[in-house]
């Protein structure tokens, strides 16, 4: 049996994942990811090929996501980790907890759900890890999520070099802002802290970049060329001056 699996199907990014692979490309299965079983269940009713809904937490069930792997023994062509959240807001404005969750789900989870997954894929298989500009630089007012996905970029980038012998392929997506959900609860704590987004995708377009770069083999993938100026000076400008400029953008210099 061979599958796709996309954790965050519910929404955003990862439900647009869902629609725009099965597309494109045949599998004899889909497993869809999330806590929200109802939108994994809306998501199943429009998609034509078989649908297996896993409504977990991945903060606390992925033993349930990898007793399901040992007793399906699939063949896993792509995994797609599209599962995360962040909170934007001052240092002393994010509750503690909802720090500790970011990392938890962010970081965490998407590496347990990876190396679960590995043992299940063979050459040519893909991972596609769901990152963010944000990995590229500190960003204040969002310095946990931007850790996070600063974790997931190196994490995945050498992982993608340990695998390359056994032929498997990851890749880091990059997007800047993208119209989704992730705004309901990034915002819930931001005040007046992050006021400024400088452009907005939506999941649509961020999602067909990605699945091409996929196909491309790149090892990171940046929509936009704005975006991709950003990363390029964002690499060769000291970071202070960085930090000062997207301080600037937000009226906080
Ligand atoms: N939107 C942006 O501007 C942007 C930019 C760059 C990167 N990203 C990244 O893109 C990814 C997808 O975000 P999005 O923009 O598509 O936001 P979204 O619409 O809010 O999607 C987030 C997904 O994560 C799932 N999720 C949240 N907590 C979970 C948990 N504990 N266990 C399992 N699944 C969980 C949500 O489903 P349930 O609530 O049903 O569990 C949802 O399906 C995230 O990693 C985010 O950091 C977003």
């Amino acid at each position: 049996m061979r599958i796709a699996i996309i954790t965050g199907a519910s929404s955003g990014m990862g439900r647009e994942f869902a629609r725009q692979l099965t597309a494109a490309e045949k599998f004899d299965e889909l497993w869809v990811i999330a806590r929200r079983a109802h939108r994994l269940e809306k998501l199943k009713k429009e998609l034509s090929l078989p649908v297996r809904v896993l409504a977990l937490d991945l903060t606390k069930e992925t033993e349930k996501y990898a007793a399901l792997l040992a007793a399906e023994q699939p063949e896993v062509s792509i995994l797609i980790n599209s599962s995360g959240f962040g909170k934007f807001g001052r240092y002393n404005q994010i509750p503690l907890q909802d720090c500790m969750d970011m990392i938890d789900l962010n970081c965490k989870a998407l590496v347990a759900v990876t190396q679960l997954t590995l043992p299940y894929m063979t050459a040519g298989s893909r991972i596609l890890q769901v990152d963010s500009l944000s990995a590229f630089q500190p960003v204040p007012y969002l310095n946990v999520y931007g850790a996070t996905k600063a974790f997931v970029l190196s994490y995945s980038q050498a992982l993608a070099a340990e695998l390359r012998d056994r032929k498997i392929q990851v890749m880091a997506f990059c997007p800047g802002w993208v119209k989704t959900e992730f705004f309901d609860h990034a915002e819930e704590t931001s005040g007046d802290a992050v006021v400024y987004y400088n452009k907005w995708f939506t999941a649509e377009e961020a999602v067909r970049c990605g699945l091409k770069d996929l196909k491309k083999r790149k090892l990171v993938s940046v929509p936009s060329l704005t975006n991709k100026l950003q990363v390029f000076g964002v690499k060769h400008l000291p970071t202070r001056w960085v930090m000062n400029i997207w301080l600037k953008q937000q009226k906080k210099r």
